[in-house]
């Protein structure tokens, strides 16, 4: 930190708030609002007298609450930069001046209560997303007595209350007496890997922790005892069984079972805790002077303060644990879905400091190949607007994941402007089209259709017409077809980027040219490679199924999976299902789906040139008027 606080080429904008993002890789330009600090950072000394006259006594939120802070404070000794801080929300001199004593004492005159939020406009080439996580709050799933009983604390606070500068000035006190303890217990995965008491997947950090933390005590008071209640020790990384293997060595006593109660003697505040060691099998009890919960690790919450929040500003999708999703966990692990975005640290995933430091340092050379290249190469599948079609309906801004359609950057042109380089090329704008006036290319509405007619010109009773996402479902047949899993071949893959690319027009013109059953397959929602793309492909299915049951087309001939790219055994299931319904349509229900969806088509074209017929006429009547007036 303080060397990022010095780094000539780096400037730090503390307490301040990303409040917009527009544009897109190499060219984004950030709106950040600077909170006013009330104290001016370059003349402040931190000298403290401030501090000193202060009235107010707030909890120290650094200090876990075990010590009391002031209004102006210095939010912990190694901040950056380095001088006090004023919380307008805790202060008494705000409207009107009712103590105003720091103003009085500061010999440097740094206070000022007139100080003003600042609005920054920065143009930035790319970003680092690096908000990083929260501890999981044991408080409203009390079960280990963390509300009721004062010597029950979490792993933060341990790490205060053994810290040199924490509360105890390093003297591990249990806070009930302020008496050395000598019997502490931890109990392991408290809000992990449990979906009903907290987070289902693993906190990654906690063992590690509790073992650092066992062999402080050991290192500090030699005369205690540590027992740890865990459901299995994950100590993996470079040296980390080696710090296990010592703690065992130091006598540490491992207890597999989490417990099942905790009492407390209301005299001495000692506890009692009831577990079932599941390696011997007996319910066992021990007497301990305090507990340490191993809290996990939850996803930050990102609340925008009144404005949007980052999650939205940068289109951040999240995969089912919370945390926010690469462009691909393997071969794009610190980047985001929209170009020129990246992750550092917990945002991502729940991490220790090393694999914090070496995700930061990743994300910041990606960062700095695009910027150092001075260009960026994009994929030649992006979308394009056709103008002649376009209604300015806006659809198409609506539904992109990337914010790559915006509003028209000149000022009478009222055609949205697409812009290329955000465009992922996913197809959803183009499916979602009305007027079919977006051109995806290399994904083009006709080659699409051309290929349904291509797989229904011979034998289309015994083809089943597929539309499989390129990253999940198509990927998913591979590992089917590399795994040697044996599916009937009456499946016919048209593969698309996205499963939003997918048109109703592509299912109906499927259905008209004669296929039996039409397959729809993409990622598993969590997992679309274009943020919420797939979404809109629900949407669009279920209202082909709605359509369907109007017009006595049963609706079990369009299916709708998500597979993913490791389900190879999903992917060869499926089909297998699919073949099967297949064998239950007849090839007079397949006639009359034909017949009743060219008599829909029929009555669309008379709709539509009725329509073109009125415009044209009244184009004509306000030419006549027009050469009348003149
Ligand atoms: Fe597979 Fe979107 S990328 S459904």
């Amino acid at each position: 930190m303080m060397d990022a606080g010095r780094h000539p080429r780096i400037e730090l904008l503390v307490n301040s708030e990303v409040e917009d993002v527009t544009g897109f890789v190499g060219n984004y330009r950030a709106l950040v609002r600077r909170k006013a600090r009330y104290v001016d950072t370059d003349a402040c000394n931190s000298c403290a007298e401030c501090a000193e006259v202060c009235p107010v006594a707030m909890p120290d939120e650094y200090q876990q609450g075990f010590s009391s802070r002031k209004a102006i404070y210095l939010p912990f000794p190694q901040a950056v930069p380095a001088s006090y801080f004023l919380a307008a929300e805790n202060c008494l001199g705000f409207k009107p001046i009712a103590c105003g004593k720091c103003l009085e004492v500061c010999e440097k005159k740094c206070i000022d209560f007139d100080a003003r939020d600042e609005v920054l406009d920065l143009e930035v080439g790319t970003i680092v997303v690096a908000t990083g996580m929260e501890a999981y709050d044991p408080r409203p799933n009390d079960e280990y007595g963390y509300t009721r009983f004062p010597n029950v604390i979490t792993s933060m606070e341990f790490e205060r209350l053994i810290c040199a500068g924490g509360p105890t000035e390093g003297n591990f006190l249990r806070p009930s007496d302020r008496q050395l303890p000598s019997r502490i217990g931890f109990i392991q995965c408290v809000g992990s890997r449990s979906a009903s008491r907290g987070v289902p997947y693993c906190s990654n950090i906690c063992c590690m922790n509790t073992i650092k933390q066992c062999l402080l005590l050991a290192d500090h008071y030699p005369e205690s005892r540590s027992t740890v209640f865990y459901l299995d020790i994950r100590a993996f990384g470079k040296g980390f069984e080696d710090l296990y293997r010592r703690t065992r060595e130091e006598g540490v006593n491992y207890v597999r079972g989490l417990p099942g109660r905790i009492e407390e003697d209301p005299e001495t505040h000692d506890l009692t805790v009831h577990v079932e060691n599941t390696l011997s099998g007996t319910l066992e009890r021990y007497e301990l002077d305090m507990l340490v919960l191993a809290t996990g690790l939850v996803p930050r919450k990102h609340n925008g303060n009144g404005h949007r929040s980052i999650d939205e500003i940068l289109s951040l999708s999240h995969t089912s644990d919370g945390f926010v999703m690469e462009a691909h966990p393997k071969l794009q692990p610190v980047d985001a879905p929209s170009r020129g975005v990246y992750f550092a640290g917990c945002i991502e995933s729940p991490k220790d400091v090393k694999d914090s430091v070496t995700q930061a340092g990743a994300a910041a050379a990606r960062a700095g190949n695009v910027l150092s290249a001075g260009q960026v190469r994009i994929e030649a599948i992006t979308a394009q607007l056709l103008p002649d079609l376009c209604a300015q309906c806006k659809i198409c801004a609506q539904v992109c994941p990337f914010n790559a359609i915006v509003e028209a950057s000149k000022k009478d042109d009222l055609l949205p402007d697409f812009i290329e380089a955000a465009c992922a090329g996913c197809g959803t704008c183009a499916a979602e089209c009305p007027f079919d006036a977006i051109h995806m290319r290399h994904f083009a509405d006709e080659q699409i259709l051309a290929q349904i007619e291509a797989i229904l010109t011979d034998d289309p009773m015994q083809k089943i017409v597929a539309f499989a996402c390129n990253w999940c479902s198509y990927a998913g047949g591979d590992t089917a077809g590399i795994s040697r899993l044996q599916y009937p071949t009456s499946v016919r893959l048209i593969r698309t980027m996205c499963s939003g690319r997918v048109d109703q027009r592509f299912i109906w013109h499927a259905f008209r040219s004669g296929a039996p059953l039409v397959l729809v397959s993409g990622c598993h929602f969590s997992d679309c490679h274009y943020i919420d793309a797939v979404t809109w492909t629900q949407r669009r299915v279920e209202k082909v199924w709605t359509r369907m049951e109007k017009l006595g087309i049963r609706p079990e001939r369009l299916q709708l999976e998500w597979i993913s790219a490791a389900e190879g055994q999903k992917f060869a299931r499926v089909m297998r299902e699919l073949d099967r319904l297949l064998r239950q349509v007849t090839p007079d229900e397949v006639a009359e789906t034909r017949q009743i969806l060219q008599r829909e088509e029929a009555k669309e074209q008379k709709k539509k040139a009725a329509l073109a017929m009125t415009a044209a006429q009244t184009e004509a009547g306000e030419g006549a008027r027009v050469e009348g007036n003149a």
